[in-house]
């Protein structure tokens, strides 16, 4: 009898680990093949060679880009250097990046782990970066000022806050206010690599500003990207491992409402909303399990998504820009100037394209 019972604890412990790799891998797209979709003309970007996860660029040209993001599980090519926030003027006609440098006092740059960045340009024309930091594994939200002419930042605060546990990206709403998602729910390693294995789906995004942080969405499956429409009122927030893109509607007291989700078969992680068309460009892992277990020989590949109309009955998706990793790993993020697509990845290169 007590045999029997233990063999049937064991089939059943079997069973319900066997749904649960089986529902990670279709969670994680661990069997997609990528179809290869093309541009005309595409050139890796000189100097990025580390990662490009985060990139925002302002109406000016000039993008910022985050480098050499250090996250649990997924692949480092500088795991000992601390990240740094690269600057590139698409004015230019074949541009280059370059460091910014980093100033103010209390600002420590040797643990330096930059994430997702978002801007905020107040009514002087002051530009605001805040950046997703993770010193030590833990998470803060470093505000900058952006000096152009200088080419640095000015660090200004670090923000930290008991439900920003594990931000992943953000979008300012002003200088120190955002909205940020959590990809995770809990800090402790161990429990953060079971809640995403078993789908516990408990991630959520928070609203901050100095006087309020509230919750504001939450029961995501990795919530990832985040980004606001033209005309501010609708949250467009990515949830990674179910391939959803929700809409949400925005109130004036900040509370977020549910209006839509949008299915796609790719794990989609930030979004850039196009200034003028509205139009969504998502950075997409058409292959996650190849992301979360790296492999050279056998490298997550790319996509970008382009989203028309997405607040009508019948958005038009399409693979703007699909490959199989051996030119670009792991793409995370894309946004469009004059008529060219900036394509950055978690660890790897970045790709500049023609559409
Ligand atoms: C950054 O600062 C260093 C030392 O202060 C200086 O040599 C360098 O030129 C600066 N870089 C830029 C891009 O301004
Ligand atoms: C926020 O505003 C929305 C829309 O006006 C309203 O439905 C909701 O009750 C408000 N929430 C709070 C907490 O004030
Ligand atoms: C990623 O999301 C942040 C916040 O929404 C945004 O500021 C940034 O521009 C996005 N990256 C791209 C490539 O759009
Ligand atoms: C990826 O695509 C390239 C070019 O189409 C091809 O040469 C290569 O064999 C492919 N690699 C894999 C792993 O499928």
């Amino acid at each position: 009898m007590a045999k029997l019972s233990l063999f049937t604890l064991l089939g059943l412990g079997l069973t319900l680990f066997k749904d649960h790799e089986s529902s990670f891998q279709t969670r994680s797209n661990a069997f997609r093949e990528v179809k290869p979709v093309e541009l005309p003309k595409c050139n890796l970007v000189k100097g990025i060679e580390t990662g490009s996860e985060d990139l925002e660029i302002l109406p000016n040209g000039l993008a910022l880009i985050s480098s050499g993001l250090k996250y649990p599980g997924i692949k480092s090519f500088a795991p000992n250097k601390p990240g740094k926030i690269l600057l590139m003027d698409l004015n230019e006609a074949d541009p280059a990046v370059v460091e910014l440098n980093i100033t103010g006092s209390a600002f420590d740059l040797s643990s330096f782990n930059p994430h997702g960045i978002s801007t905020f340009t107040d009514e002087d024309n002051t530009v605001y970066l805040l950046v997703v930091n993770h010193p030590d594994v833990k998470t803060t939200v470093e505000c900058f000022k952006f000096q152009k002419e200088e080419k640095s930042l000015l660090h200004l605060k670090t923000i930290r806050h008991k439900l920003l546990p594990n931000l992943n990206d953000i979008v300012a709403v002003g200088p120190e206010h955002f909205y940020g998602t959590n990809d995770h729910y809990f800090i402790d390693p161990f429990l953060k690599s079971w809640e995403l294995y078993l789908g516990l789906a408990l991630s959520y995004v928070v609203y901050y500003s100095p006087d309020e942080v509230k919750v504001v969405a939450d029961g995501f499956d990795f919530a990832n990207g985040i980004n606001i429409s033209p005309d501010g009122k609708y949250v467009y927030i990515t949830e990674l491992l179910a391939h959803k893109i929700h809409v949400y509607e925005k109130h004036a007291n900040w509370t977020l409402t549910s209006l839509k989700s949008l299915v796609t078969d790719t794990l989609v992680d930030n979004i850039s909303v196009d200034p003028v068309t509205g139009d969504l460009w998502v950075g997409c892992h058409p292959n996650g399990k190849r992301l979360f277990s790296y492999d050279p020989k056998n490298p997550p590949g790319s996509e970008v998504l382009q989203i028309q109309n997405i607040l009508t009955e019948e958005p038009k998706v399409t693979v703007a820009y699909a490959e199989n990793g051996t030119v670009l790993q792991g793409s995370s993020a894309a946004s469009v100037y004059k008529g060219k697509l900036l394509i950055g990845t978690v660890y790897q290169k970045a790709l500049y394209c023609e559409l």
